[in-house]
């Protein structure tokens, strides 16, 4: 049992804490469902190299999307050859720099990303390793803002556009045509959307093949949900697998997947302390020290994490908005959660915020990034210390003209 008590008393409020053994039993559950599979972390998720680096032990690559996630690969240890470089918006220097790390691939999104791919690739004497990335049209998200496979998301190539394309870099001689990638978006709760996308895929590698162009290797995407709520039932990793093998197998090419929430979503809390209870025209609100700079789900996409006392303590329930202290009111945590008698000071838990909790967190009125621990077993490391109000202001100038 980790002792948060004694996290906040070592490391203060709000902290990140995140569990090793939930992410190497998350990490092995894929790793065993796919053996021959590489399991590109989907390093968005979260960018703690600590945490990336126990993923890198236990045999992880990586899914990047931009130049600063490939150096926190490089920092963590996870293998060039073992990285895949995703996006709608790669620029010249982040191509070069993933070129000359020697990357396994870079999933292309339009016609002019690959050609300037090639161009640089050309400049630098060597080929690109790419593949290119299908929009199979496909819905299924639970947020509108996390579904990105449909007909108009920015992201990949609808068929039509594929397909010649796909013939014109098979040809060129600056890139190394790897194959297909597919990312349907985040936080996928059934089988259903991933069935449709993938079926959808192996129709488009069997038109290619059936053109005599190969298709060697198919990077299957990220997307799996985790439990934010006792509703949410999400497919078992078991279950994903079996619709890959029936949906993907036939097909024989090597097999790449971009998990990042179901590795490290369920590993992480929030450890917060309210700061004061105020009673509202409207109810109770438990005001903490964590707010939509610490954790921007729920303001973002309504989006909804468990919020719980550490030690609850005796009496009645009844239902209070956990807030943040950011001067916005949709700096709300959770509505109407019914919650036991809190007071200033007691410690509270938001589960569930292993991923796109500290990397999307902000620095919004003043307020430093918190620190973040990694537990495991009876050891409990930080791995990143808290800002400091300082640190805030260090990268400001006030010109000499102000003075
Ligand atoms: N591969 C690509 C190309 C992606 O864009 C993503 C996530 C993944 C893999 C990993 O998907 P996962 O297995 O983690 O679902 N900030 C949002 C999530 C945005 C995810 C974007 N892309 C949130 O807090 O829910």
């Amino acid at each position: 049992m980790t002792d948060f008590a004694a996290i906040a008393q070592a490391h203060g409020t709000p902290t990140y804490v995140y569990d090793a053994a939930a992410i190497r039993a998350a990490y092995r559950a894929f790793a065993s469902a796919f053996p021959g599979a590489l399991i590109a972390y989907a390093v968005k998720s979260n960018t703690a190299l600590a945490v990336m680096r126990l993923l890198a032990r236990e045999g992880a690559g990586a899914d990047i999307v931009s130049g600063g996630e490939l150096e926190a690969c490089v920092r963590a240890g996870i293998a060039p050859g073992a990285i895949v470089f995703s996006g709608v918006g790669k620029t010249d220097a982040e191509i070069t720099a993933a070129l000359a790390a020697g990357v396994l691939q870079l999933n292309i999104e339009s016609g002019a990303e690959l050609a300037r791919i090639a161009e640089i690739a050309r400049g630098m004497g060597l080929r690109a390793p790419v593949a290119l990335r299908l929009t199979p049209d496909v819905g299924g998200a639970a947020f509108d803002q996390t579904t990105t496979g449909r007909r108009g998301d920015k992201f990949g190539l609808l068929e039509e556009d594929l397909v010649p394309l796909y013939a014109q870099a098979h040809r060129h001689p600056d890139l190394d045509l790897r194959g297909l990638s597919v990312h349907i978006g985040s936080q996928i709760l059934s089988l259903e959307p991933f069935a449709a996308a993938f079926a959808r895929l192996a129709e488009v590698v069997q038109r290619l093949r059936a053109q005599g162009l190969p298709v060697r290797a198919l990077d299957l995407g990220g997307g799996l949900g985790i439990p934010y709520e006792d509703v949410h039932a999400p497919p078992s990793v078991r279950d994903y697998e079996a619709l890959v093998r029936r949906a993907i197998g036939p097909l024989d090419t090597e097999i790449i997947l971009e998990p990042g929430r179901a590795l490290v979503g369920a590993a992480g809390v929030i450890l917060a302390r309210v700061v004061r209870v105020k009673e509202g025209a409207s109810g109770r609100f438990v005001v903490l020290d964590a707010g939509m700079n610490t954790l921007v789900r729920p303001a973002l996409y309504g989006a909804r994490h468990r919020v719980e006392p550490l030690a609850p303590r005796p009496g009645p329930l009844e239902p209070c908005a956990v807030v943040g202290p950011i001067c916005e009111s949709s700096d709300v945590l959770a509505r109407d959660l019914p919650l036991p008698p809190v007071e200033a000071g007691d410690l509270i838990l938001i589960r569930d915020a292993g991923a796109h909790g500290a990397c999307l967190a902000s620095t919004y009125n003043a307020h430093p990034l918190p620190a973040e621990v990694l537990v495991d077993g009876d050891k409990a490391s930080l791995i990143r210390a808290r800002q400091t109000v300082p640190d805030l202001f260090a990268r400001d100038r006030v010109p000499a003209w102000l003075a």
